[in-house]
C-alpha cells in the first residue's frame, strides 16, 4: 500500500467491511456487516425500510461511528482518518440537505469551493450538471422556493460537482420521474465508466438495481441476507425478476410497525409526498 497525497492506493476493494455493528441503544441497526466493493463498480445496497442502509452510509461516510467493526473506504479508516475519507467520496443525502436561502447556482457554487474544485473546472461543469436536470434557466431562484423533485435533482447535481472517487447516493431518484431518472443514470454510468467512479446506491426501485448494478447486496434487520449480481440473486431463490427473489429473502411483512418513530415519521412523509424519507 502507498500513500499519494490524500489518494491513498489500495487494493481491489475501494470499500472494505467487517463485522460492523451499531447500536442505537439496545437497537441493533447494522448487525455485524461485512461486504467489499471493488474499485470503479456499479454497487446496490438494497433492504426493506428500516434495514439498516442509512445508517452503514453513514459509518462509511464519517458521519457516525461504529459500535465495533472495521471500515475501509479509499483505503482510509473513517473514524481516525476522516479528513482524507470525507475527500475521497461524494454523496448525494437520502434527506434534503440544500441550503434553502441561496440560489440554486449559489449552492453548486458553495459545494465547489468548499471542495477546491477550481473555477476553470467547476464554471462549464456547473452549467452542464444544471442543464442535464434541467434547473439551469431556474439557476437564480432561491431553493426554498423549488419543489421536491426540483431540489431532489439540484442535490444528485451537486453530488456530482467534485468528481470522487466513490459517490453514495442514498435513494437518489425517490420520486423524481421516469425521464430525470434515466438522463440522472445515463449520467452516472457514463463517469462510471469514463472515469473509473465507483457507485454505491440504496434504492426501493428494483429496476434500478437490475438495470444499473453490477452487484448487489440485501440487507434484512440489520444483517447482509445475500449479495451478487441479480442474475445469482434470482438464480440463488429461483426467481425470475429481481423483485421476486428480493421479497424471497425479505419475506413480504412491511417493516414500519418494528421501526422506531422516526421510520413511521419517515414513512409518513414519504405517503404525504413530502420528498425524500
Ligand atoms: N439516530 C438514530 N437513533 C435511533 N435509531 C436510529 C437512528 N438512526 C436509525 N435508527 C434506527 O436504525 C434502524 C435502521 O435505520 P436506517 O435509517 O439505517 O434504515 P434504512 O435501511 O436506511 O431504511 P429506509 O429504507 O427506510 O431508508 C431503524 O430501525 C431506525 O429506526
Ligand atoms: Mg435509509
Amino acid at each position: 500500500m502507498t500513500e499519494q497525497n490524500t489518494n491513498r492506493q489500495v487494493g481491489d476493494n475501494i470499500i472494505d467491511v467487517k463485522n460492523l455493528v451499531k447500536k442505537f441503544g439496545k437497537q441493533l441497526a447494522v448487525d455485524n456487516v461485512s461486504f467489499e466493493v471493488k474499485h470503479g463498480k456499479v454497487f446496490a445496497f438494497l433492504g426493506p425500510n428500516g434495514a439498516g442502509k442509512t445508517t452503514t452510509i453513514r459509518m462509511l461516510t464519517t458521519m457516525l461511528h461504529p459500535t465495533s467493526g472495521t471500515v475501509r473506504l479509499n483505503g482510509y479508516d473513517p473514524v481516525h482518518e476522516s479528513n482524507e475519507t470525507r475527500k475521497s467520496f461524494g454523496i448525494v443525502f437520502q434527506d434534503a440537505s440544500l441550503d434553502n436561502e441561496l440560489t440554486a447556482y449559489e449552492n453548486m457554487k458553495f459545494h465547489a469551493v468548499l471542495y477546491n474544485v477550481p473555477k476553470e473546472i467547476y464554471t462549464p461543469r456547473i452549467e452542464e450538471l444544471m442543464k442535464l436536470v434541467e434547473l439551469w434557466d431556474r439557476r437564480k431562484e432561491y431553493v426554498k422556493n423549488f419543489s421536491g423533485g426540483m431540489k431532489r435533482r439540484l442535490e444528485i447535481a451537486r453530488g456530482l460537482l467534485h468528481h470522487p472517487k466513490v459517490l453514495f447516493l442514498d435513494e437518489p431518484t425517490l420520486g423524481l420521474d421516469p425521464q430525470t431518472r434515466n438522463k440522472i443514470w445515463d449520467y452516472i454510468r457514463n463517469l462510471n465508466q469514463k472515469e473509473g467512479l465507483t457507485v454505491f446506491f440504496t434504492t426501493h426501485y428494483m429496476q434500478e438495481a437490475d438495470r444499473y448494478a453490477e452487484k448487489i447486496a440485501i440487507i434484512d434487520h440489520g444483517k447482509i441476507v445475500a449479495s451478487g449480481s441479480s442474475e445469482e440473486l434470482q438464480k440463488q431463490t429461483g426467481k425470475e425478476t429481481l423483485e421476486d427473489a428480493f421479497l424471497a429473502l425479505t419475506g413480504t411483512q412491511i417493516r414500519d410497525e418494528a421501526g422506531g418513530a422516526i421510520d413511521r415519521m419517515r414513512v409518513h412523509r414519504k405517503a404525504w409526498g413530502g420528498g425524500r424519507n
